[in-house]
């Protein structure tokens, strides 16, 4: 039987922090014997930034060895660099022919980069969702792991695969869908800034790649308070925060006893984030050291690469031909 379809990528902006980790890359690692995966790095879509060439090749490099050294095996997964399948970008130009200018400056994330970085409001950050459609149906995806913060651009793929669909009267997409395991949500892990995400552009990362040292440095500048001074008081968000990273990266016990302490008001943050920084150093140790052995075989980076990039171009032009027979595309002379 044929195993559904799995499409997953991660911009190469700088070194894969807990937030890619935890809510993408754990789970492309525990798919890839029971589904059909690729697993790009968004290269063209970082250019929204406009990298130098320098930051944009190293970073693509980083994020190959990351993904390698965390466990992603090109000999059961298709690992790939975006913009070495040009079909993608074809199948994005005619996607942008039914997308509609209203839908695009609606989405949360177009209007957040906007104001981020208001001097660069470029087409490409307004037609993004339709690229990263492009991207999961040109291998026509059932699944696509991602965090909770991609939720939305998800749900625009669906509704750019439902429309093609329909325009043309024909099912040649299935309808991508978010995937967690266990029925569980999508993801968001927070950052230790006192609000919202962990994320490269908020600066609040701790990435796969830090040292131990920094990484302890990092958690014990977290933001906290003077403590609760209520039984069972309800936690504001930087402690919540704190004890979300702990249920993700820690014990269930180690993550309830603190909790206990919490709600009896004998909490000492410290102690928390000592144990959090323990725990995160354990995950992270052992794949920072294959990241670095990795990053030193250059020849097998290269290997990879251009194995992936032969398998998914194999995919992406089977479907890209049949998109152009149904636009209309046939051979006229
Ligand atoms: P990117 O590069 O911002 O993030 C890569 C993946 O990491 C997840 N992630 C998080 N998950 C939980 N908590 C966080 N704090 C956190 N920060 C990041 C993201 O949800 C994502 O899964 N547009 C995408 C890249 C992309 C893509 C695609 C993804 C391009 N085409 C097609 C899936 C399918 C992006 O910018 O992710």
């Amino acid at each position: 039987m044929n195993k559904p379809t799995v499409v997953s990528g991660i911009r190469p902006t700088g070194y894969l922090h807990l937030g890619n980790y935890f809510g993408a890359v754990r789970n492309f690692i525990r798919m890839q014997d029971d589904f059909n995966c690729f697993f790009f790095i968004a290269d063209i879509h970082s250019l929204t930034t406009h990298p130098t060439p320098g930051d944009l090749q190293s970073g693509v490099k980083q994020v190959l060895a990351e993904y390698l050294a965390c466990g992603i095996d090109p000999e059961k997964s298709t690992i790939f660099i975006q913009s070495d399948v040009p079909e993608v970008t074809e199948l994005y130009t005619f996607l942008n022919m039914n997308a509609y200018l209203g839908e695009l400056e609606r989405t949360t994330s177009f209007k957040d980069k906007a104001r981020q970085q208001p001097e660069n409001v470029n087409a490409g950050l307004l037609t993004y969702p339709v690229l990263m459609a492009a991207d999961i149906i040109i291998h026509k995806a059932h699944f696509v792991p991602v965090g909770k913060d991609q939720e939305q651009n998800l749900e625009m793929a669906r509704k750019f695969a439902k429309r093609f669909n329909r325009m043309y009267g024909k099912n040649i997409f299935p309808i991508p869908r978010p995937f967690t395991f266990d029925g569980k949500d999508m993801i968001k892990v927070p950052g230790l800034d006192g609000s919202g995400k962990m994320g490269k552009s908020e600066g609040n990362a701790i990435n796969l790649y830090d040292d131990p040292r920094e990484i302890r440095k990092k958690v014990m500048r977290a933001v906290t308070d003077s403590g609760p001074n209520e039984m069972n008081q309800e936690k504001p968000e930087a402690i919540q925060n704190l004890f979300t990273l702990m249920e993700i990266v820690s014990k269930p016990e180690t993550a309830e006893h603190f909790n206990e302490l919490y709600n009896k008001c004998e909490i000492r943050y410290g102690d928390m984030k000592k144990q959090l920084a323990e725990d995160i150093v354990s995950y992270t140790a052992p794949i920072r050291d294959r990241i670095i052995e990795i990053l030193e075989d250059q020849d097998y980076l290269a290997k990879v690469a251009k194995m992936g990039a032969e398998k998914a171009r194999e995919s992406a032009a089977k479907t890209l031909n049949e998109v152009k027979n149904l636009i209309g595309f046939k051979k006229l002379f």
